[in-house]
């Protein structure tokens, strides 16, 4: 009996104490100072629509395509637009999700840029990129032509280039945490297709900037631990359940074996 008491209690204890962890606040590595107020160990977050992507593909490429011989055209439909400076604006679609504490989420844009030449005979699109961050790299991918050619309209998704992410730039309102990076460097992939391109893989890509808004409420979805002060008071009074179940699991742990 006492034996059967001793390891039910081991179990609550055992779950008091994870729960307990789960509540520690973490800030990612790469994250400023005020993220650890509301980045609580809850799962992802949601990202808003106001978020949007800025990528040039890579200047020389844009260059040629419209220089003189090439006199070729770039259209951008369906949520993406040229910027004023030439490099091209993506809006956020739908799915996406990014969780401060592990650094990982996954961004899904929409819109297609076609690049076409009658003189040079191509026609090349790339349609709905996706970022897939992990820590400080994130890996850029598209649906990509699989041929240049203009009849060939056949598009795969593949990797197109690889930014290594610095520390965001971090803004906070009540109801919200913005992370911006701002021209991330990074290189084509071997995976660029289709083969005329995939002469730039191993060189420089345009600097990529993006942003995330991550929603207090759905990330926290008890306000207490969404605001700085309830959240302190709630962290000392578990850190101290979690310090007194600490001998007492041990305790529990070997009278159980
Ligand atoms: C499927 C058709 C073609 C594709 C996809 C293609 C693609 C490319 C690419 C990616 C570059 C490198 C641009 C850079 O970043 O500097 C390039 C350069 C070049 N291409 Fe093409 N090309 C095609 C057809 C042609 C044709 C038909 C000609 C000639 C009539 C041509 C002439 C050139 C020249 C002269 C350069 C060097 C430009 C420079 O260095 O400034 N290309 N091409």
């Amino acid at each position: 009996m006492s034996h059967k008491f001793s390891r039910r209690a081991f179990a609550v204890l055992t779950a008091a104490a994870i729960s307990t962890s789960a509540f520690a606040t973490t800030a990612p590595s790469a994250i400023a100072e005020p993220v650890s107020n509301v980045a609580t160990a809850d799962d992802s977050s949601v990202a808003t629509s106001e978020n949007s992507l800025d990528w040039g593909f890579k200047a020389s490429w844009r260059t040629y395509v419209t220089g003189p011989w090439t006199g070729g055209t770039v259209d951008a439909t369906g949520g993406a637009t040229v910027n004023e400076d030439g490099t091209y604006n993506f809006t956020l679609g739908t799915g996406s999700n990014y969780d401060v504490d592990t650094e990982k989420g996954q961004l899904n844009y929409e819109g297609t840029v076609a690049f076409a030449s009658d003189a040079h005979g191509f026609n090349i699109t790339l349609s709905n990129p996706q970022i897939t961050v992990e820590g400080d790299t994130a890996t850029l991918s598209a649906e990509l032509s699989d041929n240049a050619a203009p009849e060939e309209t056949s598009t795969t998704r593949v990797d197109v280039a690889e930014f290594e992410l610095t520390a965001p730039e971090v803004s906070e309102t009540d109801a919200d945490i913005t992370y911006t990076w701002t021209d991330a460097s990074g290189t084509f992939l071997e995976t660029l297709q289709p083969e005329e391109l995939s002469r730039y893989a191993g060189q420089e890509a345009d600097a990529l900037s993006f942003s995330i808004t991550v929603d207090k409420a759905s990330e926290n979805p008890s306000d207490d631990v969404a605001t700085g002060s309830s959240s302190s008071f709630l962290s000392t009074i578990l850190n101290f359940l979690q310090q007194l179940a600490s001998p007492l699991l041990k305790l529990f742990g070997s009278l159980s074996s």
